[in-house]
């Protein structure tokens, strides 16, 4: 299949996205979080795509992605909760995994059997996107499986190209990690996913304390162990470089050996977090590659956004199944 690419620039591109989605094609689409892959939720035939094209196992149900929050009442029930984070959250980086409705038009495939459904509300050109095609889209990171989640169209292309209609090029994602993903439940709110809203955020303006994922089994199926992973071995909180590793630094400081290092990034010379997330991605993939054998992190605090950037991390050393 020949991939096209327009620019969101491309006066027509919102209306060509619209026009291959409502035929049952697939859209990449960037959001403020990572590119999404895209195809009308509510189409079987559209979701089995994603999966296949994603190389996605069909267990690992998709969030569903809406433009207001009339269309995500007729996927989801809110209580009062959920309402509240939404008001404080949506448009943005929020997932909330909350009951289906009955009658839910998300086609039964995206939930892979789960009677919970991921809802969230985008932020931009996706947004749009979906107010004009008036049905929720399906949309997992535009990756392959278990690979890191691309944040520009070029990264896409790389990995989806040939198996998707379209492309929409925005440019680099503003946030670069993916969207928190929260489950609003009886007793409270539990956190499935850290992502680019922090748990500080909510914490401060909800008043509620957020729970931990409940454990035992995968909550979200989709945070198997290793994710996100790169070709090479990963060693985190290195306080030093060992000759011929690949260096992920973090902040101002010198580390030991760095001047023996293969290659060295650093994802904030500021030691900024907020610039680290919006990198992270895209550095993984420029240190994947079969050549590259091992790779070094430097430690990165576990506070605010930090938490979201090393779940990813973590993942990325883990051992591979
Ligand atoms: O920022 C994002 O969330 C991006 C953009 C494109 O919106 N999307 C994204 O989708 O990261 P994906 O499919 O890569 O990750 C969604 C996660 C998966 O781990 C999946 O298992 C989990 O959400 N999930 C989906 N439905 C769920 C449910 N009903 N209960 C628990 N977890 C669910
Ligand atoms: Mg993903």
């Amino acid at each position: 299949m020949d991939t096209r690419t327009l620019s969101l620039n491309d006066p027509h591109a919102e209306a060509e996205a619209v026009r291959v989605l409502a035929a049952g094609g697939l859209v990449a689409l960037p959001t403020e979080t990572v590119y999404g892959l895209a195809g009308d939720a509510t189409r079987g035939e559209s979701v089995a795509r994603i999966f296949e094209a994603k190389g996605r196992p069909s267990f690992n149900p998709l969030i569903a992605h809406v433009s207001d929050r009339e269309m995500a009442r007729r996927i989801a029930r809110f209580d009062a909760s959920a309402e509240r984070l939404a008001d404080l959250f949506w448009p943005g980086p929020l997932t909330l995994v909350l009951p289906l409705e009955e009658g839910s038009p998300v086609h039964p495939l995206a939930l892979a059997g789960l009677s919970s459904v991921a809802v969230r509300m985008p932020r931009g050109a996706a947004s749009d996107i979906i107010a004009k095609l008036g049905r929720p889209l399906a949309a997992p990171s535009a990756n392959a499986s278990g690979r890191v989640s691309a944040t520009s169209a070029g990264e896409v292309r790389r990995t989806l190209g040939g198996r998707i209609e379209l492309i929409l090029d925005g440019g680099l994602c503003a946030l670069g990690l993916e969207s928190t993903i929260l489950k609003v439940e009886a007793d409270g709110i539990r956190l499935l996913r850290p992502g680019a809203l922090t748990v500080e955020e909510v914490e401060a303006a909800t008043g509620a304390q957020i729970l931990a994922a409940s454990g035992g089994g995968i909550e979200a199926p989709g945070q198997m162990s290793s994710h996100y992973a790169p070709s090479g071995r990963v060693r985190l909180g290195a306080r030093n470089v060992e000759p011929g590793e690949h260096f992920l630094a973090f902040g101002p400081q010198e580390v030991p050996g760095a001047g023996e290092a293969a290659a060295l990034v650093n994802l904030s010379e500021a030691g900024d977090l907020r610039e680290a997330a919006a990198g992270l991605f895209a550095a993984l993939a420029g240190f994947d590659d079969p050549a590259i054998e091992r790779i070094a992190v430097a430690p990165i605090p576990e506070r605010g956004l930090g938490q979201a950037i090393n779940d990813r991390l973590r993942r990325a050393a883990a051992p591979r199944e």
